[in-house]
């Protein structure tokens, strides 16, 4: 399996001057292979967002590099930098950003209509499907505020899904659910991963986490420890197992 994305000794200071400065990500080193699905888990405040933001292009980092797709990003321009991130990444946050003034199927097809590639009518066409695909094919019309929050993060995995990404990268997808929306929303994650896209996901859930191939464990800026549980088959139905496992490494690490 080749690597989608690669962070070499990257570091991320926060601060105007040398007083106020703070070093939140220090010296990362990270491979994701094309396919995987990593979890990102550590306390409060550790730079688990920072890196998110950092490795993704949605943020400069001070020093070290990105490796996206065999391109270093590193030192793209914000527009070259902005394409990459339209065409060829998804986000998915724990509240959806969607648009006030747009309908649910308008906010998912936008990003499509503003890549370019496709008629606007085979964007639609998409968008549709993918909606369907997530089980909200019949809310397509409605006003953002008038939906569940289940279903708005249904709708944010579709807008994030509309120009086919390599990668989908998540905070805290679920911070906002109850367990069984959760669940739902995993079980979709899980199904597009399945199908082929990468998926780098930042979460304080236990019941998250246990669905990744792989858990890193970030501790002051920089990865810790690493916990490889292997693909989850959604129809093995061992997702206890799977969590039992990750609670006793995660005690060892004091979490
Ligand atoms: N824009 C910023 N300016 C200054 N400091 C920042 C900025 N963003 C983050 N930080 C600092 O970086 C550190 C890490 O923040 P980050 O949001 O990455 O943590 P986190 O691990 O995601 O925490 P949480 O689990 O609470 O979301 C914190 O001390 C935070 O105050
Ligand atoms: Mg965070």
């Amino acid at each position: 399996m080749k690597t989608i994305l690669e962070a070499k000794n990257l570091y991320k200071t926060f601060g105007k001057s040398k007083e106020e400065e703070t070093v939140v990500l220090k010296g990362v080193n990270l491979a994701i292979k094309e396919g995987e699905f990593v979890a990102i888990m550590g306390q409060s405040g550790s730079g688990k967002s920072t890196l998110l933001y950092n490795i993704s292009g949605m943020d400069r980092p001070t020093g070290g590099q990105v490796i996206f797709d065999g391109e270093d990003i590193s030192g793209l321009s914000d527009e070259e930098m902005s394409q990459i991130r339209l065409n060829k990444m998804g986000f998915i946050f724990q509240h959806s950003h969607l648009l006030k003034t747009l309908s649910i199927k308008e906010n998912i097809a936008l990003p499509g209509i503003k890549a370019g590639k496709k008629p606007r009518n085979m964007v639609m066409n998409d968008t549709k499907k993918l909606m369907d695909r997530v089980g909200i094919g019949n809310i397509g019309g409605h006003d953002i505020t008038k939906v569940s929050g289940g279903q708005l993060q249904r709708a944010a995995i579709c807008r994030a899904l509309i120009n086919s990404p390599n990668i989908i990268f998540a905070d805290e997808p679920t911070g906002a659910l109850n367990s069984s929306t959760s669940s739902e929303v995993m079980n979709i994650l899980n199904d597009i991963n399945q199908n082929g896209t990468t998926l780098l996901v930042v979460t304080h859930d236990i019941k998250v986490a246990a669905r990744a191939d792989r858990v890193i464990y970030f501790s002051d800026g920089n990865i810790e420890a690493e916990c490889t549980l292997g693909k989850f088959n959604t129809q093995k139905n061992n997702l206890k197992e799977r969590e039992d496992e990750l609670i006793k490494w995660l005690k060892e690490r004091g979490f």
